[in-house]
């Protein structure tokens, strides 16, 4: 069964919609669901299109940075994360109480998460998370039938009569929760009437438990974040156990009163936090269209590429965007605009508030890439981009951090890419060198040390030295630098003194090594806005 396809909106598509994106969108779903690698005739098989239309669509999102192609596979790119982000930002509740959810974990050093409702199921928006090899972890977007949980039963709490009826509906046509593709199928049939009790309890106690419902030994604990302006609930905040270590009432005794502290303080943040300060709108996506159009021709699919841009213009202080708004964020003609809204709205991506007339994001746009990619490291995100360089300028290339050990600091290799040349460099991931004996950690040591040769790294932005710990070894770094401007890791190409002169290294090297830094970086920032991306 593909995913999430049990509860539509409406099951006839809209005259005005537009079929591209709708198909557009089942690509990416597909690819998300594969765990962001699937082969384009997988992709083919996974969506019913025929491969010309795959390629099509694949070509497109490759062009908007959403995909690589990788030999006869499409590979999800961070930069895709962007659509979650929007959601995300809009939202604004990671921004405000995540902070508060990794203090409890630090201080229960237990994991904890914060869910919203997403019609009847639950999805996390954040997660602290310090589970161990014992039982499943959930992904920042992953989805999960409202039954099987904690949070569930409190959301349930609110439901209208209609909302008990999808519910039900949803129940009766999938019976082992096959749609929710997180979970476990369901093996026990569900006790009648079960659910309706614990709705009606976690809404007279505020709290909730989950006592290894989705699978045997996972425990959870949940409260409700309430809204301080309609005092509904906003979200859910969960502390997550194994049985080893608390029962599901042990979990309630114990822990429950840590956690309502820490909710009555998110509950605090989100009635004095001002209102986020709007931003520029992401400017002039429609000429980058027509360029892109041009270019490319029929592989490059015109009306899926404005479609996906409509979604990008929400964002903190643009959770609620009328369709003026989002024509003028986007550059796109009004009609344009109108026809991706509707086409969203039938997907279940965007809600039009019906007193105010403006759209919002809805939780499923998570479902557009983000699990998967929540979990990327970063070298994983420089993997593709070091072979590419090494392939165009021919010579060894590799990424670093920096490392501390008893009184020295050195750097570690964390990826590398090696050039075809039979003598090229080879230095192993893992390898670790002294930091002031290598260009790599020359930029490093320069973000936050002085002295006369660093401050020269720090504004001329690049180091290049011959490194005496092999003969003839000359190599060129740059930094990376995380969404604050922290330099976190540096990127090198090395190679043989013989080959090149210094001069050279700066006029032939240095640009190709900058603009695979830049693209690093985005890939780096995307996936790191709500994310913590692991630096090795
Ligand atoms: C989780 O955050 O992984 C989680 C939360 C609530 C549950 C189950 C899992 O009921």
């Amino acid at each position: 069964m593909p995913a999430e396809t049990t509860t539509p909106l409406s099951a006839v598509v809209p005259d005005e919609a537009v079929a591209p994106l709708i198909r557009g969108v089942a690509v990416v779903r597909e690819l998300t669901e594969a765990g962001g690698t699937l082969s384009l005739s997988g992709l083919e098989r996974a969506t019913g299109l025929a491969r010309s239309t795959v390629d099509r669509i694949t070509s497109t999102l490759a062009r908007m940075g959403y995909v690589r192609l990788d030999g006869r596979d499409a590979v999800a790119t961070p930069r895709l994360m962007e659509l979650g982000n929007a959601y995300l930002a809009a939202l604004r509740l990671p921004a405000l109480l995540s902070p508060r959810a990794d203090a409890l974990a630090d201080e229960l050093d237990e994991s904890v998460s914060l869910a919203v409702a997403d019609r009847d199921g639950i999805r996390f928006i954040h997660q602290a998370t310090r589970r161990r090899a014992m039982s499943l972890s959930f992904r920042i977007g992953d989805l999960l039938p409202a039954e099987r949980t904690a949070p569930g039963p409190l959301f349930a709490s609110e439901w209208t009569d209609a909302e008990w009826r999808a519910w039900r509906a949803r129940r009766a046509a999938d019976p082992q929760d096959l749609a929710f593709t997180a979970v476990p199928p369901r093996e026990l049939p569900f006790p009648d009437g079960e659910f309706e009790r614990r709705a009606e309890a976690a809404g007279r106690n505020g709290w909730a438990l989950d006592d290894q419902l989705i699978e045997p030994g996972l425990v959870a604990v949940s409260v409700p974040v309430r809204d301080p302006r309609t005092a509904r609930i906003a979200c859910v905040a969960n502390v997550v156990s194994h049985t080893s270590r608390h029962s599901a009432t042990d979990l309630r005794d114990t822990l429950l009163p840590r956690l309502r502290a820490t909710v009555a303080e998110m509950e605090h943040e989100l009635a004095t936090a001002p209102e986020p300060d709007p931003g520029p709108p992401p400017s002039d996506l429609a000429s980058w269209i027509g360029a892109s159009k041009h270019e490319l021709g029929r592989d490059f699919i015109e009306s899926l590429a404005r479609g996906l841009t409509v979604l990008t213009a929400f964002g903190a202080g643009r959770a609620a965007l009328t369709l003026t708004d989002v024509a003028r964020a986007t550059g796109l003609a009004r009609a344009t605009a109108r026809r991706a809204l509707i086409t969203y709205e039938h997907l279940g991506l965007v809600r039009q508030q019906p007193e105010s007339r403006t759209f919002t994001l809805t939780p499923r746009v998570l479902s557009l890439g983000f699990p998967p990619l929540s979990r990327t490291t970063l070298p994983r995100i420089a993997a593709p981009h070091l072979a590419d360089l090494s392939a165009r300028v021919k010579e060894s290339t590799a990424l670093a951090v920096l490392v501390s050990s008893g009184s020295s600091t050195e750097i570690q290799y964390t990826a590398r890419a090696v050039s075809p040349r039979i003598m090229g460099v080879d230095i192993r991931v893992g390898t670790r060198l002294p930091a002031s004996a290598t260009s790599l950690g020359r930029v490093l040591l320069a973000d936050t040390e002085t002295s006369a040769d660093l401050d020269r790294v720090r504004t001329q932005g690049y180091a290049l030295l011959d490194e005496g710990w092999e003969d003839g070894l000359r190599t060129i770094a740059v930094p990376l630098r995380d969404r604050t401007g922290r330099v976190v890791a540096a990127v090198n190409v090395a190679l043989h003194a013989a080959g090149r002169t210094e001069r050279e290294c700066v006029e032939e090297i240095l640009p190709e090594l900058r603009r695979t830094a830049t693209r690093i970086e985005e890939e780096l920032h995307a996936a790191g806005h709500f994310t913590r991306v692991p630096l090795f």
